[in-house]
């Protein structure tokens, strides 16, 4: 086996991080892909693979190499033909899964061994049976056997957040000082609270020595719908990477859904004042592939990619929303990569959205077709669900033809 890198640390821990540049690890194709119903086959993976460097996405988890040869060969591959982003292969803190993760990431430009050890008393009684000193001692063991290949090493303390913090801070300053160059806090199965986590990542700050050399990195679940708010919440704290799944995919309630913490810090760039690389004008059309190959459907009013995210039915907010975007929004549609926003007509709508419509499909109506139109309209929206604009066709050219 190569051994192309000392356990010195590299000057820079990542030359793409400032103060305020929050790195964007993506883990679609390895924690998204452990959805229920979310398998894909290889050529799939390469194909979202290369949507996620055209998103501009920082690092790709690609797989776990041990789990199974076909995650290995995806790994393998998309360290060979997507070139840009740093590709990151999963490894228990054993031998043999680093081994298996470093021949997978052999041909990447920017490899990344990304280790990981479960540190809570829950996992070490019940499905670890170790006691602490060997949790660290694997941890240590874990990282140096990583970093004897790879100078870009990430360690995992699985189920950070219900681990006692002091512990934690053990864990991760022995690690630091094995040479980790990322040490990532997850929050396993969702159990955080926004400030809470944030108190733990200030935690380790103020009391791990030189955790200043490492990257912190979160990885919130979202059992409780809390992912997004928990990552936020870290970086607030001053974590700089977070790890996300593109639509939120991920095991049970999912994992940090990429699009809405970066919307979230660039929309609120005042509040955070935080930067990441990510093209988010990339954001809905990977949104869209994604579902797309995994068949999981993106809920209608989900945040920033759901069919609703720009729609709206009220007549007041589509009264607002003509005279002025933004007074009903607070991001422009063409930021994440969609067309326009969308005025539906529905029961709910006014004649201003209904206005609109009509001049928009080419019709010139007289104030009494117009009202005319317009009453058959809220007659027919009280009775029918969607409204297509077939049916407001047939209502103005009906009336048209019965003067
Ligand atoms: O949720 C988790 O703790 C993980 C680790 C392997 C990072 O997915
Ligand atoms: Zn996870």
């Amino acid at each position: 086996m190569e051994k192309n890198a000392t356990t010195e640390r590299p000057e820079q821990i990542d030359p793409k991080t400032s103060d305020n540049r929050v790195v964007i690890f993506d883990t679609t194709l390895r924690d998204g892909e452990q959805s229920p119903g979310a398998s894909m086959n290889l050529s799939e993976k390469i194909v979202i693979a290369q949507a996620l460097r055209d998103l501009r996405v920082d690092v790709i988890e690609a797989g776990f190499p041990i789990a199974s040869p076909g995650d290995f060969e995806a790994v393998r591959a998309i360290a060979r033909q997507v070139q840009g982003p740093t590709i990151a292969g999963l490894a228990r803190c054993q031998k043999q899964d680093i081994d298996r993760a470093w021949d997978a990431l052999q041909d990447a430009t920017h490899k990344r061994i990304h280790v990981f050890l479960a540190t809570s008393a829950i996992h070490r009684e019940y499905k670890l049976n170790m006691a602490k000193e060997e949790i660290v001692r694997r941890a240590v063991e874990g990282v140096t056997m990583a970093r004897a290949y790879c100078d870009d090493v990430e360690f995992s303390a699985e189920d950070a957040a219900r681990t006692e913090p002091d512990f934690l801070a053990e864990v991760v300053e022995r690690v630091i000082e094995a040479g980790a160059t990322t040490v990532n806090i997850p929050d396993t199965v969702g159990y955080a609270m926004p400030n809470q986590f944030s108190d733990l990542i200030h935690h380790l700050k103020s009391h791990v020595r030189d955790i200043d050399k490492a990257i912190i990195s979160v990885h919130c679940h979202n059992d409780l719908g809390m992912a997004v708010a928990n990552s936020l919440a870290a970086v607030k704290a001053g974590a700089r990477q977070i790890e996300c799944t593109i639509n939120g995919i991920g095991e049970r309630a999912g994992n940090c859904s990429l699009e809405e913490a970066v919307m979230a810090m660039r929309t609120r760039r005042d509040y955070f004042d935080l930067e990441t690389n990510i093209n988010t004008r990339a954001i809905f059309p990977t949104s869209k592939l994604v579902s797309n190959i995994t068949g999981l459907h993106v809920q209608r009013n989900k945040a920033i990619v759901g069919q609703n995210a720009f729609a709206h039915e009220a007549g007041i907010h589509q009264h607002g929303v003509l005279k002025h975007q933004e007074t009903y929004e607070i991001m422009k549609p063409e930021d994440v990569g969609i067309k326009s926003n969308q005025l539906v007509l529905g029961k709910h709508s006014g004649r201003h959205a209904f206005r609109n419509w009509v001049e928009e499909h080419g019709y010139t109506l007289s104030d009494e077709e117009f009202q005319r139109a317009f009453e058959a309209f809220k007659v027919l929206a009280d009775k029918k669900k969607d409204i297509y604009d077939a049916d407001i066709e047939a209502l103005i050219e009906g009336g048209l033809n019965r003067q």
